[in-house]
């Protein structure tokens, strides 16, 4: 626990948003990045200036800097990590029109120091299009793109999958007269392989050339080298003479193989000729260029056009593999074989449209502007790079809109804030949901463009936590109910006064009238008027009938059995028959039946009748066909068939909702006190639904007497503040269900002493991995290849918050729903999402589906041989 607190102070005080940088290099165009450098640095053999990113503004990640280097062609040995994020962006600044060369490279300490990155997977992006997946098995990787600026600034992202991203080296390089993009800025080009044929020597690279090109790893047999061929005839090359001077021959075929991603996708060949012998004239080398034995390109004659030099470009789509093979034309025509001086090979991926872009600059707006008074909010500290692509950040939902994606709900409650709302939420313009916390007399304040929106639902203040520091908003406290019951059952402690905080003046609020069949008449609480909940009496004979003399009994309730049955009409019921040998019953079954008689939730058992004849006390409630959550999760049923994924996120969030409606019943806080997964019941719809009110009480008060009764719970999910201070709080039951959020998570129960003696406790068995960020290894195995990365890091993450030993530090109910419904989104809309993004003819590059496909069981996910798709790794200083 304490480990998990350093760990996450230390990531509050490194998380970062964005990185501006500042180019101060030879070269002034060139922004080269070394990260977690301990200084900026010059090389001294190419004069580039290396800066560091330990300086830049708010900059996130943890540094891990090898003891030596990872391989011997580069020098640099350290790397970024980002544990705490699940995206993160450099902000790069570019020339708006200009074309770049963008190249990452990830460095993997494991072979060096047996630390870290260990077992990570993440998607490197331009802008919002995915155009890698790093694998932390690969110990250097090479992710180069090139595109063409649309902005005057460009983002490089890692998004997870797995594991914890890392980066080492970042460079942006701008490319004068690109042959690449021929002004297309619609596409990027993914570099899958770029070869200087013939070469065995050295790469060339900067200051020859900005590029790097890679030597010839299969030398022809027949490789030739002329370092005296100058081009004529063409003024424009693309490629240094260097790279030129060397070739291959063959006497009949030249053949290049490279192998692709086994799906369709489009690729561009780039083919560079210089004929290198002075000797050959017209005529005497003509060959055909075939790609996947199509033939492309017929008799070519390099020496056509009076030039000595030619580059081909080629467009094909291909999947697998990619043969180029460059044929002789029949010997009585071509004296010669054919020749090659260098090759690349790029992958075209569409641009996946990102978020409008007033949106965008409106959110970086923001997110300054409150960072400047909240330096160490973690969720503004989480937002980097687009706010909806590949999904919403913390606080944002985001809607498509046309060809691009909107923010409709910006949620920043809970987040302590202070200061005033930042006058830029009103370019927002299709916001119709703010929420807004902790701040006073903040409805005077909402910006004037915000003010007068119609379709603008807001929420203010209601930052429900006695812990808090700041100011509450202001509230007021109304006695609006008395409620008696009729019997002696119903007057028990609690639950005789009802109070309800509200946060409209409603002056003449005193009237209400008592419904005349309820037990209890409760305030509504959007419009003061009473809503009955009708509670049925029944006879002890009906109850006989109805479990045919309590045959079958299906479990053990807070205060004594319960049995299965059929009411007269057919409806199934769960009956709990206090025991008649408990005294100690009593108070559960009167707690419980006033406490159900005037709650009603979707996700709370509902009760539908008691009967109290001859001393029996029994409550009767619907059956749920379903079981309870336990048995779903690791008792027979789940034997049977295992929950998936969804369901258990469905469940969960049930779940917490139910816990929600109680915790702010009726202003007054209601606290379950036994949160646990047999106490979460499932209907024939898997709808989930809390039970067992029997401990519940009412959350204390100021004034009431702070040690309170004898401690109530179960082993396993027990609040240890609440165990050790016996001062109750709605935070216990967040604590239970923390620990009902890893039972989801992980399958396992909370304790079990007959596993190894360090996985006794789930809570701290799982604390162990998830600060590890290696969850993967928490997960259920049963849901293993079924889970969206993204949504299964949002739950884990709210898990993780639920239990931390300290109350204070818990977030509360409505958080928790808030998150689990955005990890929700994120698990069902991700294929929404991508419809939409491919209906804009973003094409399958989007990154939640490639997320999605997890883990590395099952997954078709490209996996081409590392020398292809991440090039060899190159020291930063060559030559
Ligand atoms: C960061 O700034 C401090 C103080 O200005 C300086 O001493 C240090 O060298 C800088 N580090 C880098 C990596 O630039
Ligand atoms: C590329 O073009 C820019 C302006 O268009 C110029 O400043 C720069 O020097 C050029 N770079 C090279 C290597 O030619
Ligand atoms: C850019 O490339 C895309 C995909 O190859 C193509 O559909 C589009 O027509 C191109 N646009 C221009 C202006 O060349
Ligand atoms: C290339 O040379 C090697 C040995 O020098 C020989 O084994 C191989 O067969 C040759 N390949 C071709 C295609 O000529
Ligand atoms: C060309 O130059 C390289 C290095 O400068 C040398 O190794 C090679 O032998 C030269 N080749 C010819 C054909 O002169
Ligand atoms: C190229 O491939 C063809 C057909 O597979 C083969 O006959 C030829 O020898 C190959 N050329 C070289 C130089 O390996
Ligand atoms: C160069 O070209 C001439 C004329 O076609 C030819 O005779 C000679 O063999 C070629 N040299 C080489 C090294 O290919
Ligand atoms: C990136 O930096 C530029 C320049 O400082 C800034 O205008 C832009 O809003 C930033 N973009 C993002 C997404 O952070
Ligand atoms: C989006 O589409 C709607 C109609 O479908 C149109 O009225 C609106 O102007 C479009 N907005 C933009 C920004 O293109
Ligand atoms: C990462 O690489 C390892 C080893 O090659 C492989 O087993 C694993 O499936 C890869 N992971 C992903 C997500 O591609």
């Amino acid at each position: 626990m304490d480990f998990i607190d350093s760990a996450r102070v230390g990531s509050l005080l490194c998380l970062i948003l964005l990185i501006i940088i500042d180019a101060t290099c030879s070269r002034e165009d060139f922004v080269s990045i070394q990260c977690c450098a301990p200084s900026d640095s010059i090389d001294p053999k190419t004069s580039i200036s290396w800066i560091s990113d330990s300086n830049l503004t708010h900059i996130n990640g943890r540094c891990l800097i090898f003891d030596r280097p990872v391989s011997n062609e580069i020098s640099y040995k350290g790397d970024r990590i980002f544990e705490t994020v699940p995206k993160w962006c450099y902000n790069l600044t570019t020339r708006n029109g200009q074309d770049y060369l963008i190249r990452g490279t990830f460095l993997n300490g494991l072979n060096v120091r047996n630390s870290y990155p260990a077992d990570s997977t993440f998607a490197v992006t331009v802008g919002t299009t995915s155009i890698a997946q790093v694998n932390s098995s690969d110990d250097k990787s090479e992710v180069e793109g090139v595109f063409r600026a649309t902005n005057h600034y460009i983002d490089f992202c890692l998004v997870k999958d797995k594991g914890s991203p890392y980066i080492s080296m970042l460079e942006l390089r701008p490319l004068n007269d690109s042959a690449y993009l021929e002004g297309n800025s619609s596409v990027i080009l993914k570099l899958v392989q770029r070869v200087d044929v013939g070469n065995t020597q050295q790469k060339i690279r900067y200051p020859d050339d900005d590029r790097i090109w890679n030597t010839d790893a299969n030398p022809n047999n027949y490789s030739i080298q002329s370092n005296n061929t100058a081009i004529y005839g063409t003024q424009n090359t693309f490629v240094p003479l260097e790279v030129l001077q060397t070739a291959a021959t063959a006497m009949e075929q030249l053949n290049f193989s490279i192998s692709l991603e086994a799906s369709e996708k489009e690729y561009m060949i780039l083919l560079y000729f210089l004929e290198l012998n002075s000797s050959v004239t017209m005529g005497e080398r003509v060959f055909n260029i075939n790609i996947n034995g199509v033939m492309v390109h017929d008799r070519f004659d390099i020496l056509q056009n009076s030039s000595n030099y030619k580059q081909v470009v080629i467009k094909v789509k291909a999947n697998e593999s990619l043969d180029i093979s460059l044929i002789r034309v029949s010997a009585d025509v071509s004296a010669l074989g054919p020749i090659c001086n260098a090759y690349e090979v790029f992958k075209v991926q569409n641009r996946t449209p990102g978020t409008v872009q007033e949106d965008v600059d409106t959110i970086v707006e923001v997110r300054d502007e409150l960072l400047a008074a909240n330096p160490d909010n973690v969720v503004l500290r989480s937002w980097s790079g687009d706010p909806c692509v590949p999904f919403p950040l913390k606080g944002l939902a985001c809607e498509p809109r046309n060809s691009t994606f909107v923010i409709t709900k910006l949620n920043v409650r809970n987040n302590r804030l202070v200061g005033s709302i930042p006058e830029s939420f009103a370019n927002l313009q299709h916001l119709i949901n703010l929420s807004y916390g902790c701040n006073p007399q903040l409805d005077s304040r909402l910006p004037p463009g915000l003010s007068n929106r119609s379709n603008l639902i807001t929420e203010f203040g209601d930052c429900v936590d006695q812990d808090s520091q700041h100011p509450l908003p202001q509230r007021r406290t109304v006695i609006i109910g008395t409620i008696a019951g009729g019997s002696v059952l119903f007057t028990i402690a609690i639950g005789v006064v009802f109070t309800y905080v509200y946060r409209h003046i409603r002056p003449n609020v005193t009237k209400h009238a008592m419904a005349k069949n309820a037990v209890f008449s409760m305030p509504s609480m959007d419009d003061f008027k009473l809503s009955p909940i009708c509670i049925q009496i029944f006879s002890l004979q009906c109850i006989e009938t109805a479990t045919c003399k309590y045959k079958t009994m299906i479990g053990e309730g807070g205060f004594g059995s319960v049995y299965r049955g059929t009411l007269l009409h057919g409806q199934e019921v769960a009956v709990k028959v206090r025991s008649a040998t408990s005294t100690q019953g009593t108070r559960e079954f009167e707690n419980e039946l006033n406490l159900l008689s005037a709650i009603q939730h979707e996700n709370l058992v509902p009760l539908l009748g008691y009967c109290c004849e001859n001393d029996q006390q029994i409550l009767v409630y619907p059956f749920m066909s379903n079981g309870s959550l336990q048995d779903r999760l690791y008792g027979e049923a789940a034997k049977r068939k295992p929950l998936d994924w969804q369901t258990r996120l469905s469940i969960a969030l049930g779940a917490a909702r139910g816990l929600l409606y109680l915790h702010s019943f009726a202003g007054r806080c209601v606290i379950h006190r036994d949160v646990k997964s047999s106490n979460i019941l499932l209907d024939h719809s898997m709808c989930a639904k809390v039970a067992d009110f029997g401990f519940s009480k009412y959350a204390p008060q100021e004034g009431d007497s702070g040690v309170s009764l004898e401690v109530r719970g179960t082993a396993g999910y027990l609040d240890p503040e609440y165990y050790s201070t016996q001062q109750l709080s709605a935070k216990s039951d967040v604590f239970s269900f923390g620990v009902v959020l890893l039972e989801i998570i992980s399958g396992r129960e909370p304790l079990n002493i007959h596993r190894p003696r360090n996985e006794w406790s789930l809570v701290e068995w799982a604390k162990t991995f998830i600060r590890e960020a290696r969850i993967e290894e928490i997960v259920d195995p049963t849901i293993k290849a079924g889970y969206h990365a993204e949504a299964m890091w949002r739950v884990v993450e709210v898990a993780l918050a639920c239990i931390e030993t300290f109350s204070a530090y818990r977030p509360c109910m409505d958080d928790i729903v808030r998150e689990l419904e955005d990890a929700f989104i994120i698990e069902n809309n991700a294929s929404e999402y991508m419809k939409s993004i491919e209906s804009l003819g973003g094409s399958n590059h989007f990154l939640s589906v490639e997320r999605k496909i997890l883990p590395s069981v099952t997954t078709p996910t490209p996996s081409e041989p590392s020398p292809i798709f991440f090039q060899a790794m190159d020291p930063p200083s060559p030559r």
